[in-house]
């Protein structure tokens, strides 16, 4: 694949380091785990890393729960669509860039130390089924490139779920 407009070398060589994890990966569990553990280790600002996945129980109301994750515990194990910046990508399947936010009135606070934050939706077969959610404790960390890689992990999930037979 052509690489992005916004990628750098180190993201280009982190999405190869990720393509790894997915060849490598037997089960979507695996594969989460090895993301945000790979994502907190190799990008600097990437102090939380952790996936939220949607829970769709007949007769109740959708919500996220948290999935496999590195960094501090969040109180945020159940987060409701109408809720947070993970309630607002899952919403609407567009990714949401936060540079600061203090400034955002929907942000629900996991740690004290977080000033940024980008959530990004996984999909399967074009519905959302989860999403990606990466905190910073630098302002505005989330760059295009950032962006990129983020949504890149998303979908290599998303393939991955397509795939995967239990
Ligand atoms: N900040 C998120 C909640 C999840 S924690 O950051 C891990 C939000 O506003 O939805």
């Amino acid at each position: 694949m052509k690489p992005m407009l916004t990628a750098t070398p180190k993201t280009q060589q982190v999405k190869k380091e990720i393509d790894q994890l997915a060849t490598a990966a037997l089960t979507p569990e695996e594969l989460m785990q090895g993301i945000v553990k790979k994502l907190n280790e190799r990008m600097l600002k990437y102090n939380w890393a952790g996936f939220y996945l949607l829970e769709n129980k007949p007769g109740q109301m959708a919500e996220l729960v948290l999935g496999p994750y590195v960094g501090a515990m969040t109180p945020h194990t159940r987060i409701p669509l109408n809720k947070g910046i993970c309630g607002a990508a899952a919403s609407t399947g567009k990714t949401q860039v936060v540079h600061d936010v203090k400034s955002d009135p929907r942000y629900l606070a996991c740690s004290i130390e977080t000033k940024s934050e980008i959530v990004v939706p996984v999909f399967v077969h074009g519905k959302v089924v989860g999403e990606l959610d990466i905190d910073s404790h630098f302002p505005a960390a989330f760059k295009p490139e950032d962006q990129e890689l983020v949504e890149y992990c998303a979908r290599v999930l998303g393939k991955h779920l397509e795939t995967f037979r239990r």
